[in-house]
């Protein structure tokens, strides 16, 4: 934590759509009156049909509705692509730079993409696909996936994207809960110079689906696949012959417009579902003003569209603007440490958005692979994710930044749609390791986590909730809108629950201090202990299981699991490796645990329930602040399980 301040600099904020003033000007008219500051802003957006309505939500429990814009009638393709063909049809939309460095970029203008997505649309539509049906999208960081989303967006039907790095299982989870008819996917997905075989997991995937759900397949490394006649569909093919023109269908504001899974502290995850016109002005709004984009800018975020930041702010922001925005299909740190900086320097990019553990990973590598490329186009550099510690913000600052740039440390979810907390860059003066302010519209509170009484001191520690609406919130959990109402607006009647903990400092400022729930973040992705622990209970030797975060050098968070075996298995180093192997085909490679403890008993309360707080701390190595363990069933289990960490290493 550090209390130093670093302004903007005068110029930047001379040139910034917003400096201090206005900031406070604009934040104070958006509180006072939410629906003409949204108004204002969505009256920019093309409508097919103008909206009357601007703002119908509810927070109350038992009642959660929340309706923006509700009777207007627009496209979000249109808005992204149509839209800005007269004045910047021949601009590139997307620069499209492949895991090989030695192969040639794609630069993708907007007539191009338009004349793309409307093949792909056609695609679709030849599949039977109709508004409102599901559409899975499983593909490599490459053009077809923005294509992929656009063209739903085009036809109204509603995407969702399964992460090229979740395993088959997590996938057919995906195509069945939200009832997909089409499973898009690539025959390989390239990265780092290896290939995952896309395609092969799909069709693991498919064989525990419906019969009925077509795999549209783009052939992207030419790699060998098995095809299933009248099932697989070869989709470049396909578009090749489709009409270049689809009109865009005129969809409702509310309309969804994707579902995208995301973990929570229970159960399996939960299908977001955000809407079309509310979610396509904040995730607009938030990239012009926080990356302070100006027309003709290069933009990239380095996430991969399987997140939501790769919705927001690779796809969805940056193309509402007429953006140039990059996507990028490789690693940072392949062929080596300084690729990333090698596309910046390449391609002239002017904001750079990425997440700490990268800056983490790469900060490790020294300053060397950095100095090396000319970064002089940079403007602007933006963090997310998870909370960035003040050695990798500050190595940020002056390796990469060379001391002038302006940090934008944006914290948002999933659920969120955008940023919610984040400096403006011309406005806010930052400090290493807050996000700063509240976005415009935003009101963000702190609450005492026990009373669930709002602390109105400017300093305050405790959960940090939302007292109401933004246009880019979530609408409602895939087909289970009391787990919706359940996960967010129960524990704290009356407003929106993040999960997070956090604090205020005497200037206003938030820090997050991390998932009060059992949601933790490794690399930058989110993942529920839950999941970890029901994939290691379906392992046959595995009788019980218990998964928690622990401080991790590079990942922030790694995975911790305390496992009870089978009664006659042996603990073995054999038996990890394969629970290892176990996680990482259940859910992905990144759910794989990074230190797995034998525990012949967890520590549980008299009623069974396993006392998490206590497993933290042990994993922690904080073994002297372990809190009453009066109260459990068997006592000895937890010198027995400190006695085994302290022999980890
Ligand atoms: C964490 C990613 C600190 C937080 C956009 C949140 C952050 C969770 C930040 C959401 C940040 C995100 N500082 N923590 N700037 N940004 N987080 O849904 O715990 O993958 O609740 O969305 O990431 O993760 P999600």
């Amino acid at each position: 934590m550090s209390e130093k301040t670093y302004p903007p600099s005068q110029e930047f904020a001379e040139n910034a759509h917003i400096d201090a003033a206005k900031y406070d000007e604009m934040y104070a008219a958006s509180i006072k009156d939410p629906e003409g500051f949204w108004a204002g802003h969505a009256r920019d957006l093309d409508w097919i049909e103008p909206f009357t309505k601007v703002k119908n939500t509810s927070f109350k429990h038992g009642n959660v509705d929340i309706r923006w814009f509700e009777d207007g009638v627009l496209n979000v393709a249109a808005n992204c692509i149509d839209r800005h063909l007269e004045t910047r049809g021949d601009q590139t939309a997307i620069i499209f730079e492949p895991d090989d460095p030695e192969a040639a970029a794609q630069h993708i203008t907007y007539k191009e993409l338009h004349e793309n997505v409307c093949r792909f649309a056609n695609v679709l539509l030849s599949q039977g696909i109709m508004r409102g049906d599901r559409v899975v999208i499983y593909l490599p960081m490459i053009p077809e996936a923005a294509y992929a989303m656009l063209a739903c967006a085009r036809i109204g039907a509603v995407h969702s994207i399964v992460f090229a790095g979740f395993s088959a299982d997590a996938l057919a989870n995906r195509i069945n809960n939200s009832g997909a008819k089409v499973l898009i996917t690539a025959d390989e997905a390239p990265r780092g110079g290896r290939k995952t075989a896309l395609k092969s997991n799909a069709d693991a995937a498919l064989l525990h689906c419906s019969d009925k759900v077509r795999c549209l397949v783009v052939k992207h490394t030419g790699g060998q696949t098995t095809w299933i006649q009248g099932r697989d569909i070869d989709l470049k093919a396909q578009m090749e012959q489709a009409s270049p023109d689809c009109p865009a269908r005129p969809m409702k504001a509310e309309d969804p417009l994707f579902i995208l899974y995301t973990s929570g502290s229970t159960g399996q995850p939960k299908g977001v579902v955000h809407s079309s016109a509310g979610y396509l002005l904040y995730a607009g709004l938030t990239h012009k003003y926080d990356f302070d984009y100006h027309d003709g800018d290069v933009f990239w975020c380095t996430a991969d569209v399987g997140w939501v930041t790769g919705h927001s702010y690779i796809i969805y922001g940056p193309l509402a603007n007429g953006a140039t925005t990059l996507m990028f299909e490789g690693v940072p740190t392949w062929p080596d440490a300084s690729r990333f900086w090698q596309v910046c320097e390449k391609h002239k990019v002017n904001q750079f958005y990425t997440a700490p553990t990268a800056i983490r990973a790469l900060m490790a590598q020294g300053k060397e692979p950095v100095e090396k490329c000319d970064l002089s186009a940079l403007k602007l550099l933006g963090t997310v994710g998870e909370p960035i510690n003040p050695e990798a913000w500050n190595w940020y600052n002056e390796v990469v930044g060379k001391g002038k740039l302006p940090i934008v440390d944006t914290w948002w979810q999933t659920e969120t749609g955008g940023h919610l907390l984040t400096p403006l860059p011309g406005a806010t003066a930052t400090k290493p390791g807050s996000c700063t302010k509240p976005f415009f519209g935003i009101e963000p509170v702190i609450l005492d986590a026990t009373s669930g009484e709002e602390i109105t001191e400017t300093e305050a520690e405790g959960v940090l909730c939302i007292k109401d609406s933004w246009p880019g919130q979530m609408r409602t959990v895939y087909g289970d809108h009391e787990r919706f109402e359940q996960t967010y607006f129960s524990d704290y009647k009356g407003y929106y629950f993040t999960g997070d903990g956090c604090r205020r400092d005497k200037d206003g400022y938030y820090w997050i201090t991390g998932r009060v729930d059992d949601v933790i973040n490794v690399s930058g992705h989110r993942m529920g202990t839950a999941e970890v622990e029901s994939a290691l209970v379906a392992h046959p030797d595995v009788a019980e299981a218990a998964v928690v975060g622990y401080p991790h050098d590079i990942k922030g968070q790694g995975i911790y699991a305390y496992v009870t075996v089978m009664n006659g298995v042996e603990e073995t180093d054999a038996l990890r490796k394969d629970l290892e192997k176990w996680v990482r085909s259940e859910i992905g490679p990144i759910a794989k645990p990074d230190i797995i403890q034998w525990a012949p008993g967890l520590p549980k309360t008299r009623s069974g329930k396993i006392m998490r707080r206590i497993l933290r701390k042990i994993a922690e190595n904080d073994f002297d602040t372990l809190g009453d363990t009066s109260t459990l069933a068997d006592p000895a289990v937890v010198d027995d399980l400190i006695e085994k960490r302290k022999a980890q290493k």
